[in-house]
């Protein structure tokens, strides 16, 4: 499988990791044989080997009806519900896949913010093309979602009647429980079910991300495949062999250390929503009981000529985790110049990527002496294999981390505060008392 892991320099000796193994092995055997915290919320460990085949199944013959019959594909959903499906297709297509000439529909995110101008700038960007609608919400009750959804599915039956709109339908949620469930049963909606063991941010590799991934033309086999490949490599209780566990525990002595940050920095655009995806994992897994990393994420080389300055000569509270794609998805070369007025022909017909690599090793290297330590995570390429494995291998990490941090990784108790404060400032009825209380504080 074509993931490595290493740690540059020198801030922490490999010793120092290796005693770690027996308290690795400890939340190894705690998810593995589900005795730890959160315990409930672990489907994810065997997920790409143990999920439904049929369901599987009626995914892709779902996505082969929406690139039938429509030009745009909508999907509703925030949080966990999104973020998946949004950097797979960043991933294993690119950034630019709406623009790019294809036999597949455009997709657009919608419900994963509150701005009216975003949404109607997708309705305008929609016009009058033939679209379907994937609504996405374990809950139900979400509010951003539920609010986009209400729009798009009055636009559907606007269109097509309400009879066609709901075969356009298309609803991943619970099995059994929520709002939007009862919508499906009631309408006829086609749905798929998020696992009552996985939770939002785990539910990539669910009918959350797969469903969206499908219509895109994306290979739902080889992304299960390079997750089951991982699932396999990094069960093993060996710290000495073991990457995922190494980088979990590294993270952890960095903690102790007071590196209280992480960046996750890349060199590809292509990687720049798995940094959202990357943040949400990590900060909703560890950041609670006033602990955790804070998880933050970097485009590189863009960003070093922001944050760049930061991160060379600012406070020593962070590392850096380097996302490193060894082959690009396509090669293009610097042109001769026959000029030369910006001294560039010594780089004449070297390869972008060469010129790339160049940066990540001198950038590491620069970072490092200012006191900065990097590991680094090297990906052959980005395709449905290694998007697949990728995931896996950061979940296994996060698991173990949090567990580590002696907390429980697969709850997010702190999300819920905001939600309150917002239902009682906008008058959902049963907040009255708090909408009082909040509005004389304001
Ligand atoms: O990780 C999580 O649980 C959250 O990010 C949820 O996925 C997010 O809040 C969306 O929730 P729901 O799917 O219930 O609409």
């Amino acid at each position: 499988m074509g993931i490595s892991f290493s740690l540059k320099g020198d801030f922490i000796k490999k010793d120092e990791v290796f005693a770690l193994q027996k308290e690795v092995e400890r939340c190894h055997y705690a998810l593995h044989e589900k005795t730890g915290k959160g315990n409930d919320f672990l489907g994810w460990v065997d997920l790409p080997v143990n999920y439904d085949k049929e369901e599987f199944d009626r995914i892709k013959k779902a996505a082969a009806r929406i690139q039938a019959n429509s030009e745009v594909l909508i999907v509703i959903g925030i949080g966990g519900s999104y973020l998946g499906a949004r950097t797979a297709l960043d991933f294993i297509k690119t950034p630019f896949y709406n623009e790019r000439k294809k036999d597949t529909p455009d997709i657009y995110f919608v419900g994963n913010n509150i701005s009216s101008a975003y949404l109607n700038d997708v309705l305008a960007i929609l016009g009058d093309r033939d679209f379907s609608v994937n609504v996405i919400s374990k809950s139900g009750t979400t509010t951003e979602p539920a609010i986009a959804f209400r729009i798009f599915k009055q636009l559907l039956e606007k269109k097509y009647g309400k009879a066609e709109a709901a075969k356009r339908i298309f609803a991943t949620t619970d099995r059994a429980k929520g709002a939007l469930k009862g919508m499906c049963d009631r309408e006829g909606y086609e749905t798929f079910v998020i696992p009552d063991d996985v939770g939002g941010r785990f539910s990539v590799l669910t009918p959350v991300g797969l469903l969206p991934m499908a219509a895109a033309g994306v290979e739902l086999d080889a992304v299960m495949q390079g997750a089951a490949d991982a699932r396999e490599k990094y069960s093993n209780p060996d710290l000495k062999e073991n990457d995922c566990y190494q980088y979990a525990a590294l993270r952890h002595l960095f903690y102790q250390q007071g590196k209280t940050v992480e960046i996750l920095a890349n060199y590809e655009p292509h990687l720049t929503s798995f940094g959202e995806w990357f943040k949400q994992l990590f900060a909703e897994s560890e950041g609670k009981e006033h602990k955790g990393i804070f998880p933050v994420a970097a485009n590189f080389s863009t960003d070093l000529h922001s944050i760049g300055q930061y991160i060379q000569d600012g406070l020593r509270c962070f590392f850096e985790t380097v996302l490193w794609v060894k082959t690009p998805k396509s090669a293009a070369v610097v042109p001769f110049d026959a000029q030369d007025e910006d001294g560039l022909n010594f780089l004449a017909e070297k390869e972008i990527h060469f010129v790339n690599s160049k940066a990540f090793a001198g950038t590491m290297l620069a970072h490092m002496d200012g006191g900065v330590p990097n590991l680094v995570i090297e990906l052959d390429k980005m395709d449905a294999y290694h998007f697949g494995a990728l995931v896996y291998f950061f979940e296994k990490a996060v698991g173990i981390s949090g567990y580590l941090l002696d907390v429980n990784p697969f709850d997010q108790p702190g999300v819920e505060a905001y939600k309150k404060n917002m239902f009682a400032l906008l008058g959902k009825p049963g907040y009255e008392d708090r909408k009082a209380e909040l509005e004389a504080r304001l």
